[in-house]
């Protein structure tokens, strides 16, 4: 089978590649990616002679018209980061939104198999007390949720007009190798490091889900093979952790002071708590391995190890 990620080169695509070159040697691996700031060859540097890579936009398609037959698609390409589209949101929407539809459009074209878009918890919004079930409304915050729930409801849409093949993940945050410096993990690994101060929104004490991105990546082939279509699934680490308390853990493991935090102004619109409901990938049999303060150590001595990959991204 000839199985394109969009977004291989970036944070979760370059350890599905590896991920699925591992677990699948039978198929061929072609990986599309513009390689914006936060897509690196260096991150697929271990397996370039593994795979097909070209360098092309989501959004144009005749950049998808160059790769051959394709048979599956998994969609990572995106911008990702929600302070940036809080600054200029325009970039957010032609990738995630138009990008995405480009993609559908030639998956619908080319009677693609499969096609497995990869979205986030963002899209349901804040919950101070629930957790979000797959079918719950859509109220994202932020520019960045507001164009993955476009992007969402498009490839639902494509499900229903066009009876396209597609499933739909929706993880929690992510963390593990390769994570761009500017998302909250590594840049409190990376200054505490430097001895440099950690800055946290607010109080702190914004809750997010964490999730190994291994785990994330078994969940997302758990869903490509058992997955039924026009299905959306929930992703979740089950480790709800306030960013103080993760900021605690990352000083301790480095053995830093814990003077080292330092509370900055609030984000605007910044949701309070993510929480998934995961019963439904559950019922396909997925549960999550790492144990999260293992998975989190092993982080951050990878960081520490791997000087090479971020020590040219943070100038
Ligand atoms: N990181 C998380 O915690 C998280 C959580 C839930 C969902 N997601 C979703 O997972 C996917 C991957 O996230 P990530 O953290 O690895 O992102 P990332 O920012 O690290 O990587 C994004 C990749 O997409 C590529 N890209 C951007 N625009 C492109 C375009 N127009 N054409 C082709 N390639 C393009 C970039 O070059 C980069 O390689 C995204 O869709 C994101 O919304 C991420």
């Amino acid at each position: 089978m000839n199985i394109l990620i969009t977004g291989g080169a970036g944070f979760i695509g370059c350890n599905f590649v590896r991920y699925m070159l591992e677990r699948h040697p039978e198929d061929e691996i072609i990986v599309l990616d513009k390689l914006t700031y936060a897509g690196l060859l260096e991150n697929l540097q271990d397996v370039k002679d593994k795979i097909t890579f070209f360098r092309g936009d989501i959004c144009d398609g005749a950049d998808l018209e160059n790769m051959g037959d394709i048979d599956v698609i998994f969609n990572f390409a995106a911008e990702t980061h929600v302070d940036r589209s809080i600054i200029g949101a325009g970039v957010f929407v032609k990738t995630d939104v138009l990008g995405t539809y480009t993609l559908l459009e030639y998956a619908r074209k080319h009677d693609v198999k499969k096609y497995i878009q990869i979205s986030t918890d963002e899209v349901y919004g804040s919950t101070e007390k629930s957790s979000f079930k797959e079918n719950d409304l859509l109220d994202p915050s932020s520019p960045y949720s507001a164009s993955k729930a476009g992007a969402d409801l498009l490839v639902k849409a494509y499900h229903k007009t066009y009876d396209l093949p597609v499933m739909i993940t929706r993880s929690s945050n992510n963390f593990g190798p390769y994570q761009y410096p500017e998302k909250l993990i590594p840049v409190l690994i990376l200054n505490a490091l430097q001895d440099a101060p950690l800055p946290i929104y607010g109080e702190g004490k914004n809750v997010r889900d964490w999730i190994y991105v291994l785990d994330n990546c078994e969940a997302i082939d758990l869903v490509f093979q058992k997955g039924k279509r026009g299905e959306i699934y929930n992703i979740g680490g089950g480790n709800e952790r306030a960013n103080l308390e993760i900021a605690g853990l990352i000083l301790n493991e480095l053995k830093k002071p814990k003077n080292l935090m330092k509370f900055v102004e609030d984000r605007p619109g910044h949701d309070f708590r993510y929480s998934l409901n995961c019963e439904k990938i559950k019922e396909l049999g997925w549960l999550p391995r790492y144990n999260f303060k293992d998975a989190l150590s092993y982080t951050v001595k990878w960081y520490v190890e791997n000087e090479w990959w971020w020590k040219p991204l943070i100038k």
